[in-house]
């Protein structure tokens, strides 16, 4: 039976990004094998944030799983922090995992190059171990995940073959997947950079009101042409936003294209606004039903008792073959 795992972590502003790359596949998963989602709030001390800010993104992102349709009769969803096997398996797998290669992190490059050198802290550095510990302990064979998290999976393999090179088969293999189409939505306003948390005018977030969508996505960066084709190098932004919609339709690239044959972009845009809308609006309504009651609570506690169930055993295993008694 397949295990899957995945989690977001709850800093900044949810984006459709993180949706459409993420966090809407997430109840396809639920039916595929035994499901474990979590909120990744350890890795959010990663950089400065305020602690009621944490607080409230955490228990959103709760809000927004069940809002996706993850049912937690079907898929258990916890904190990261409610169960310390987490850090405790940080801390023996900290060992197996060397500092070139989690330099050579991608989005470590990208979050220290904005600090300052002296000031980079432990913790963004070590990202992945804690990433790949996440993973490791519910052995996890499916991982789905946006484009810009592959790296980490990637290196958490290598990390598991290294342990397992090492002390025999103890660690399970697990594999990236991501979606088909939408796997790194781009900034409306660059789109030549991916829609991140932090990215304010080129970004659409979970929460925003269905009319600034609207007014994003009418005034999103495109090109003097006038055809809907995609060609991610001369037309990014129509490109992007023919992504958007192929994916929030559930239909091909190829299909969009088609659709869209002779249309000028006030068309395709209002058509591309109507889909994020249509798929938006609803969500955001199941969104606010959950937070205003106590289930997300009650959704966590039980969450939390299952994932550490299964957590305790992997380090239990990796203990005895280390040999910490
Ligand atoms: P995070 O919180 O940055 O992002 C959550 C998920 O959203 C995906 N994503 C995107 N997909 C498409 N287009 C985009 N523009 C876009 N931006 C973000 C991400 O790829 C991710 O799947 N390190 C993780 C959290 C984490 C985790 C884990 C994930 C911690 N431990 C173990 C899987 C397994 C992160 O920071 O994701």
């Amino acid at each position: 039976m397949e295990r899957i795992l995945s989690g977001i972590k709850p800093t900044g502003k949810l984006t459709l990004g993180n949706y459409i790359g993420a966090l809407r596949n997430f109840k396809n998963f639920q039916e595929q094998g035994e499901c474990f989602i979590f909120i990744a709030d350890l890795h959010a001390l990663t950089l400065p944030i305020d602690p009621l800010e944490l607080k409230t993104n955490s228990r959103d992102i709760a809000a927004f799983y069940l809002a996706a349709g993850l049912d937690p009769n079907k898929c258990n969803i916890f904190l990261q922090s409610h169960v310390s096997a987490h850090a405790e398996l940080n801390a023996i797998m900290q060992n197996f995992l060397y500092m070139g290669e989690l330099s050579r992190m991608t989005q470590f490059k990208d979050k220290s190059q904005k600090l300052n050198k002296e000031k980079i802290g432990l913790g963004l550095f070590a990202y992945p171990v804690l990433m790949a510990s996440d993973i490791l302990l519910y052995d996890a064979t499916i991982v789905p995940v946006g484009e810009d998290q592959i790296q980490h999976v990637e290196l958490t393999r290598d990390l598991a073959k290294r342990f397992n090179h090492r002390y025999g088969d103890t660690l399970i293999m697990p594999k990236a997947v991501v979606t088909k189409v939408g796997a790194r939505i781009m900034s409306l306003s660059d789109p030549t950079k991916k829609m991140s948390k932090s990215d304010e005018k080129g970004d659409i977030f979970l929460k925003d009101d269905p009319k600034v969508i609207r007014k994003k996505i009418m005034s999103a960066v495109t090109d003097s042409e006038s055809v809907v084709i995609y060609d991610v190098e001369n037309k990014p932004g129509i490109s992007n936003l023919l992504t958007i919609y192929a994916s929030l339709k559930n239909i091909t690239i190829p299909e969009a294209e088609k659709e869209f044959e002779g249309a000028n972009y006030g068309t395709f845009k209002k058509a591309v606004a109507d889909a994020v809308i249509e798929e938006i609006e609803p969500f955001q309504k199941r969104y606010q039903e959950i937070i205003a009651s106590n289930y997300v609570d009650e959704v966590l506690n039980r969450g939390a008792e299952k994932a550490k169930s299964i957590a305790n055993a992997t380090l239990k295993r990796v203990h005895d073959v280390v040999g910490l008694l």
